[in-house]
This record gives structure tokens, sequence and C-alpha cells, in this order.
């Protein structure tokens, strides 16, 4: 694969770890293009049931775009056309598998977009969250103006981004950019836990549940409702839902 990204498949969870601790998991051009071939290989592979991401070294999931990569663009056309073309963030957007970020230290810029566009974020106590890019003279370009708004609302979203603020792993526990806390050392035994969890449960309902949660994002509540109804009635008749009604009342009848 690569060496800025790490791919491994343990049982049923497939670990991928950003892998540049020297420069704090910054975001370069090589991990551009190799974070959406692991996440694409741990879809396809019918073994894994749940993706966990994390950053390798003990001071940072990522510290966003690699700024020692940051040049001139040869016209704003070019650059909006190869955005386009390469939307590198857009397969997290491809995978139908949970996606769980791991999150210690740093998250910052385009490390957050990448926190941003997993389904479950872990922090552990002491993470760092912020949008550096205004100080930097650009705009978080990696769906973080979009994700972070409908994250944590409007007011929230525009104060950290205008600001470029940071917020504390407690902070974003309370104003819910992420949903769990965990202790100095125990991130990725919390993280693996909640993946473990959602393993534990049938795999298409756990599909379909993602689809329709995000389908909340972006579509009007009737046709997200539509949305619901027509993956529910494709899981009535599933052999894990009939097989626990079953279970349930025999033990019922003991
Ligand atoms: C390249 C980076 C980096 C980055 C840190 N490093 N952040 N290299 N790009 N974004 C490198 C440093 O150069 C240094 O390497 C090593 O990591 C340790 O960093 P230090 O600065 O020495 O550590 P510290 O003083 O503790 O400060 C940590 C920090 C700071 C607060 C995270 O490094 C920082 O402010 N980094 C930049 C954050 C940022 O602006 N990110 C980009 C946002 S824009 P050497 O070799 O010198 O020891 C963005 C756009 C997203 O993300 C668009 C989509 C991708």
């Amino acid at each position: 694969m690569s060496e800025v990204i790490k791919l491994e498949i343990h049982s049923q969870i497939a670990l991928i770890t950003l892998n540049r601790p020297s420069a704090m998991n910054a975001i370069n051009h090589e991990m551009r293009k190799a974070l959406p071939e692991a996440l694409l290989a741990a879809q396809a592979n019918p073994a894994v049931r749940v993706i966990v991401l994390c950053g390798a070294g003990d001071r940072a999931f990522s510290a966003g775009a690699d700024i020692k990569e940051f040049a001139p663009v040869e016209s704003q056309a070019a650059y909006r056309q190869a955005r386009l073309e390469n939307n590198w963030i857009g397969a997290f957007d491809r995978i139908t598998k949970p996606i769980i970020a791991a999150i210690h230290g740093y998250c910052l810029g385009g490390g957050l977009e990448m926190a941003l566009a997993c389904d479950i974020r872990v922090a552990q106590k002491g993470a760092v969250f912020g949008f550096p890019e205004t100080g930097n003279g650009i705009i978080p370009g990696a769906g973080g103006t979009q994700r972070i708004a409908r994250m944590i609302g409007l007011g929230r979203a525009l104060d950290m981004v205008l600001t470029g603020d940071r917020v504390t792993a407690e902070r974003a526990y309370e104003i819910g950019l992420v949903s769990r806390l965990a202790d100095v050392g125990s991130l990725m035994e919390t993280a693996l836990q909640v993946a473990e969890r959602i393993g534990s449960h049938p795999e298409t309902a756990i599909k379909f549940a993602k689809e329709a949660v995000l389908a909340s994002a972006s579509s009007p509540l009737a046709a997200g409702l539509l949305k619901e109804i027509d993956l529910l009635s494709l899981l009535m008749n599933s052999n894990e839902r009939l097989g626990i009604a079953i279970d349930f009342k025999e033990k019922s009848k003991k």
C-alpha cells in the first residue's frame, strides 16, 4: 500500500492508521492517494464490518494539510477542475460500512475534516480541535464548512471556522462534535469496543441504519421518512429479524 497509510485487518475490524508521526500525520499528496485506496480496500473486504481511523504517534490524529506542500496553482479554473476530479475526501462517502475516528492530540484543518467525514468520533481527553484555515488565508476545503455546520449547528460552526479558535475534547463532547470521550491511554480500547458493538449487530441492518441516518443530512424530512420505510421494509423478512423473534418467543414460553 503506502508508508503513510497503514491498513490492518483484525478479525472484523479494519484499522487504518495515518502514519506520518514526525509531521503530525499532516496530509500530503501520498496520503491523499493512499487513504481512499485503504478505505475502498476495507469496503471491498467481506470480512470487514467496521473501519477505525486513527493517527500514529502520541501527538496528533492529524494536523491538517501538509503546509510544506503548499504552492501556487496553475489557475483557479485548473485547481477547481483538479479538486473535482481528485476528490480524495469523497472516498469516505462511498463507504457503506461504519467508520469510527479515534482522535488524540491535534485534530486540525484537514485532520478535523477527515474526522467529520467519519460516522462516529471518539476523542481522548487532551485532544484539540480547530480550523486554522482562515488564519492560513484559505477556508476549510475538504467538506469542513458543510459538515461542521451540520454537526454542531450554524452558530458554533461559524465561531470555529471564522475565529480558528481551538476546542478541547471536553468542549467537543459538550457540543456534539464527538460522541464519546476516552481517558488518556484508553482511546483505542474505547474505539474498538464501539466497533465490536456495532459489528455484533446484523450486517444489513447496520448498513441500512447508516444510510437512513445519513439521508437526514441531505433530504427533506418527507423524503427521509420515505427512505426509512423503504429500508425497513427490506429488513422485515430477514433471517436475523425472524430468528430473533422466534428465540424471544421461545424464551418467553419457558
Ligand atoms: C506539515 C507539519 C504540520 C502541517 C505540524 N507539522 N503540522 N508539517 N504540515 N500541517 C510538523 C512540523 O513542521 C514539525 O516538523 C512537526 O510536525 C512538529 O510540529 P511543531 O510545530 O514543531 O510542534 P508544536 O510546536 O507542538 O505545534 C504543533 C501544531 C503546529 C500546533 C500542530 O505544528 C501547527 O500549527 N501546525 C500547522 C497546523 C495547520 O495550520 N494545519 C493546516 C491547516 S490548513 P519538523 O520537521 O519541523 O520538526 C488545512 C487545509 C485542509 O488543513 C485542506 C484539505 C486537505
